[in-house]
């Protein structure tokens, strides 16, 4: 029996990294999973792993710097699975560029993609979780959420943002509808590659105990563990799966 036996669950940011790890571990805990991103062929992957290891899956193509990807999304969950108990809010836009280089353009993608989303995902999912007395929100934010030494302004400022946004989502929402976060440290996925991966990753390293960079099927457990009653009395947490860097 699986720990997540009867339940839909809709993994943002799926596609790729942390997001698809989610999605095999949820699949094969007994979720029904909507994988969602845009790039088709890799979400048509995770879709097929899924299946041929006896899961369900279904995916749909949205892009989140686009808000009305948030109806795309949902209406996409309801005319697939018809209900909603598990949402990850896991699709993440990094920014690197400095201040005084970055562009509104960019600003708003960061903001749109990271927390605008994840609220309106969280209002449309949340009602339908508020409706059946039960559900889970967890929300990917970063150790960027609470220190300005790991990301420039845009994506250092949406990860303060979701902090917020997980602690006042679960105010409103409770007692029913759990809202947590997770704080990853280096995870490695394209995100980190695409900024040097593990070799540009030293600092961090030599400031945690733990001393290496994570596997994505790490934070994968971490958003297990706040999507069952295992985590039954935590609520509103932002929980830091970083290795135990102190800063
Ligand atoms: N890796 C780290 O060290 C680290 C550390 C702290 C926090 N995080 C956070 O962890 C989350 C997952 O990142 P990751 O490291 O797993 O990165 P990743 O492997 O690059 O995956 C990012 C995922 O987000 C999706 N995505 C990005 N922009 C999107 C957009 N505009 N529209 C729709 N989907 C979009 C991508 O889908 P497509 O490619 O299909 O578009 C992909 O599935 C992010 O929120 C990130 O900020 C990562």
């Amino acid at each position: 029996m699986g720990k997540l036996d009867g339940k839909v669950a809709v993994i943002t940011g799926s596609t790729s990294g942390m997001g698809r790890d989610t999605a095999y571990l949820f699949a094969k805990e007994g979720a029904k999973v909507l994988v969602t991103g845009r790039n088709e062929e890799r979400a048509k992957e995770v879709v097929e792993n899924i299946r041929k290891d006896g899961g369900v899956a279904e995916y749909v193509l949205a892009n989140t710097q686009d808000l009305s990807s948030a109806d795309v999304i949902f209406n996409a969950c309801m005319e697939k699975f018809g209900t909603c108990d598990i949402l990850v809010n896991n699709a993440g836009q990094l920014s690197i560029t400095p201040i005084f280089e970055l562009t509104l353009e960019e600003w708003t993608q960061c903001i749109n993609v990271n927390v605008t989303m994840a609220m309106l995902l969280g209002q449309k999912f949340g009602k339908v979780m508020m409706d059946k007395g039960e559900g889970h929100i967890v929300n990917i934010s970063s150790i960027a959420g609470t220190s300005a030494h790991w990301g420039p302004t845009a994506y250092c400022t949406t990860k303060y943002a979701m902090n917020g946004l997980t602690r006042a989502m679960a105010n409103e929402m409770g007692p029913n509808v759990h809202v947590n976060g997770i704080q990853p440290g280096a995870i490695k996925t394209a995100m980190l590659d695409s900024v040097g991966g593990e070799a540009a990753c030293g600092f961090m390293i030599e400031r945690s105990p733990l001393k290496r960079v994570a596997e994505g099927t790490e934070i994968a457990t971490a958003a297990l563990f706040l999507c069952t009653s295992d985590s039954s009395f935590i609520d509103g947490q932002l929980i830091r799966v970083d290795g135990g860097v102190d800063c």
